[in-house]
């Protein structure tokens, strides 16, 4: 069978060893594998690379993916539906592996509903895909992220001061929480609970009063003041995603204003997109590829790949793309408990 394979939405570490997965287990079952430039919109428009294992050597540990990627989402685009099964037709392409977040997954499910044979593999930082415990190219946020607010850390404390540092996480915290937590940091700002600012200027006041002079506070950018306290809106691109550095550099000087500490932010943006995946991320990847091609063999269509514990599992991906998946109570608490 010949097998299209798309990587849709905001790149990430670990898809170029989806795509190797893939096409290594696909030829070793007698399929062969085209790979689709752009996300969907190289399916729409018939633009695709044949892959072999010979084309995909050597990409396992690089970052980024090899065919490219676009926010494209066929079901916002009047006509695609029939491109893409034109495309298909025409190609003689059976099945999609389409790799993708929240967005391309959603948009996957609606392209599944007109009978084309779709298996997701979930893929985000953010880890925020429902119904999998995590995505390929999260952990190797995390460690990034981990690694600059440790760097940020002395350099706070050589100068004595307050260091704010934003990471992603559009609808949820789950890079503010590992991170933040792993380094000891002195708040955490979400998405899923909005911030009082009074209470983070006291905990960083407190600090000072014992002598403690440099504090990290870790914003994902998706963070929100609580209703009534102060005026701020997060600042999105016309798609909806969010501009880097708005929230950071908001939650930095209203905490210089309000506590006479000298304040900088840090803002990592997409420093946690890039370069080589964590070898977890690399054994998620591959994980995760191999299943789809097993799926796509077995001629199931409509599922998405996901790690339950350490199993890898099917799941529904239509169930999978009703709504994000947040940090957990538990987690959080955990985070709240731990700062200052
Ligand atoms: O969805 C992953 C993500 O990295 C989000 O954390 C972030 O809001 C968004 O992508 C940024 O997208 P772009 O690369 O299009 O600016």
């Amino acid at each position: 069978m010949r097998v299209g394979i798309v990587t849709g939405g905001g790149d990430c570490p670990g898809l170029n060893a989806v795509i190797r997965a893939v096409v290594r287990g696909g030829e070793a079952l007698g399929h062969s594998c085209v790979g689709f430039r752009h996300g969907w919109r190289g399916v729409v428009e018939n633009d695709f690379v044949t892959l072999t294992q010979a084309s995909t050597r050597g990409i396992l540990a690089t970052g980024g993916t090899m065919l490219g990627t676009s926010r494209y989402h066929p079901d916002e685009h009047e006509g695609s539906l029939e491109q893409i099964v034109d495309t298909l037709r025409r190609e003689g392409v059976e099945a999609l592996i389409v790799t993708g977040g929240d967005g391309t997954l959603r948009a996957s499910q609606k392209v599944a509903e007109h009978g084309i044979r779709i298996v997701g593999v979930p893929k985000t930082i953010d880890n925020d895909v429902l119904m999998t415990d995590r995505s390929v190219g999260f952990d190797t946020a995390v460690s990034i992220a981990a690694d600059a607010i440790d760097r940020v850390h002395t350099t706070a404390e050589s100068h004595d001061r307050v260091m704010v540092v934003e990471v992603m996480g559009h609808h949820a915290g789950w890079i503010a929480v590992s991170a933040g937590v792993a380094c000891g940091a002195d708040a955490i700002l979400i998405p899923e609970e909005p911030f009082e600012i009074d209470e983070i200027c006291a905990t960083i006041r407190h600090r000072h009063r014992k002598g403690v002079t440099s504090s990290i506070v870790v914003v994902a950018e998706g963070a929100q003041p609580a209703e009534g306290t102060i005026d701020f809106r997060t600042v999105q691109d016309p798609n909806g995603t969010i501009m880097a550095g708005a929230v950071g550099d908001r939650v930095r000087a209203e905490i210089a204003s309000r506590t006479g500490y000298e304040s900088r932010v840090t803002v990592l943006g997409h420093v946690q997109r890039g370069g080589s995946p964590t070898a977890a991320d690399r054994l998620l990847a591959t994980r995760f590829g191999i299943a789809a091609i097993d799926a796509v063999d077995e001629g199931k269509s409509g599922v998405m790949t996901a790690v339950i514990g350490d199993e890898i599992v099917l799941q529904s991906l239509d169930e999978a793309t009703q709504s994000a998946r947040y940090v957990p109570p538990e987690l959080r608490r955990l985070a709240n408990r731990l700062s200052g």
